[in-house]
């Protein structure tokens, strides 16, 4: 096998233009951090944008040159196809789809054709750099249409696809004007994979309903082509999280975070500032154990961290609007000099304060609407390796949670039963607290992100060289 070519809307780096100079941070997420733990023993070449427009051809040509060192490849985008095919089709027409939220759909042409220009930009990105026995892994619902559009050059390469996000049920796919061509484009892969065996199964249904294409086996067969379509549950790094580097003299606010646990209880609330993370109802949740629990008054506070997220999209502006409001009139009403029911914090955390926030948390609550995993959930879990003590209250609608089934499952729609389950965490003795955070970290100690990706790639792999043995027969 030759190299692996992972191509991802985002490069694992940003790079940020200011005036006629550059620089370089790295991205947030999952993804790159998934990705850069993999098995080193594969030469890697990673396709995706820089994150932000570069205007002037003198800095692309510079971030080529340095870029291709480290094995990455950019392919710029411009203002105009960053708002069409980035905050448009992938950000106001999949995304709210797929997570149900079909009121907020966009239906728009110009949307959907800057959507399959760009894919083919990742596409003509690819082409001159691709090896004969290379393995390409693509990645994610921005990039829907470029399997097929790969193989139509490279009819003989292996090509893997991963959705990171859920797959809906087929009677709201079927919604979607674009949706066979959808469908063909990740069809033009060898290998699909998804978090969950139930956005797997709608998608094998869309696959059958749409285009008649018949399965065995998680075998799909598509005119000659077997295509293997299998669920591989992303993982996280869980020794850096259960063995945290914490820089004792960083320039940060770890020591407030301590400082702030130390006389009264904290829960933690961490997600990007999106609608599908069910940050309001989590608010309210908060609000009526409050107010049915008065005794926790002054001794329980929630801390909410919403990062900055697609803020250029109109329903990430409102719904940070309504947080704003929310957390004003609890705070308002319950607050008082020597206590914040909500400490509300608009950024992103670094590593050490991110750290220090799951160590002292005595619970997580992560209650997504509707979420392909959540890997927040799996970092505070491992955080507790040493301790065993926390909490950890997840919503059903997670796929996080047909792995963590020893957390506290709640439906984040139900914010009586929710403020029912803050108090039962609060109360939970430690016990029980230790033997359901013992399941959870032995589990996701074995399925951590280095084994989500190799199986990914050697189930790829296998199929390729079985190919490969049946071509030359
Ligand atoms: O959850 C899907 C995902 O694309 C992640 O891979 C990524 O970390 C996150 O959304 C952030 O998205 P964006 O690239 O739009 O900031």
């Amino acid at each position: 096998m030759g190299r692996i070519i992972i191509v991802s809307n985002r490069l694992p780096i940003t790079i940020h233009q200011n005036g006629t100079g550059f620089s370089y941070r790295s991205s947030a997420g999952g993804l790159a951090t998934g990705l850069n733990s993999m098995d080193r023993s594969l030469e890697r070449v990673w396709v995706g944008w820089p994150g932000e427009e570069i205007t002037l051809p003198a800095i692309q040509e510079q971030v080529l040159e340095d870029l291709i060192q480290d094995g990455l490849v950019p392919v710029f985008l411009s203002k105009k196809e960053i708002e069409l095919y980035y905050e448009g089709f992938s950000n106001k027409t999949i995304w709210p789809h797929f997570h149900y939220f079909t009121q907020y759909t966009t239906y728009q042409d110009d949307y959907w054709e800057a959507y399959s220009l760009v894919n083919q930009k990742f596409a003509d990105a690819i082409k001159p750099i691709l090896q004969p026995d290379d393995l390409v892994w693509v990645h994610d619902y921005q990039l829907m249409l470029l399997p097929a559009m790969i193989r139509e050059f490279a009819p003989q390469t292996s090509i893997g696809f991963f959705l990171h996000i859920p797959f809906p049920s087929y009677e709201i796919f079927r919604v979607l004007p674009w949706r066979e061509a959808l469908l063909k484009g990740v069809l033009g892969a060898d290998q699909i994979g998804f978090h969950t065996f139930g956005y797997m199964r709608h998608f094998l249904s869309a696959a059958y309903r749409l285009g008649g294409y018949e399965h065995l086996y998680g075998k799909l067969r598509v005119g000659h082509r077997l295509i293997n379509v299998d669920v591989f549950p992303m993982g996280i790094d869980y020794e850096k999280y259960a063995h945290p580097e914490i820089d004792l003299y960083a320039n940060d606010d770890s020591f407030k975070i301590k400082q702030l646990a130390r006389n009264k209880r904290i829960i933690v609330s961490i997600d990007r500032l999106d609608y599908t993370k069910g940050i309001p109802q989590r608010i309210k949740a908060f609000e009526q154990f409050i107010e049915r629990y008065p005794e926790y008054i002054g001794k329980v506070s929630l801390v909410l961290i919403a990062v900055p997220s697609r803020s250029n999209v109109d329903n990430y502006r409102k719904l940070k609007q309504s947080i704003d409001t929310l957390v004003g009139k609890i705070n308002s009403a319950y607050g008082s000099f020597d206590w914040m029911p909500i400490q509300y914090l608009y950024r992103s955390l670094n590593f050490n304060e991110l750290s220090t926030l799951y160590q002292v948390a005595d619970i997580a609550m992560i209650t997504p609407l509707r979420d392909g995993m959540n890997l927040v959930a799996k970092e505070y879990i491992a955080a507790k390796d040493e301790t065993k003590r926390g909490v950890l209250i997840l919503s059903e609608m997670a796929g996080a949670a047909n792995e963590l089934s020893s957390a506290l499952l709640v439906n984040p729609h139900d914010i009586n039963k929710m403020a029912e389950v803050i108090q039962q965490a609060l109360e939970m003795n430690e016990n029980e607290q230790v033997w359901r955070m013992e399941t959870m970290q032995q589990h996701l100690k074995r399925y951590n992100v280095r084994h989500w990706a190799n199986t990914f790639v050697q189930e790829q792999k296998r199929l390729m060289e079985q190919q490969q043995a049946f071509n030359n027969m």
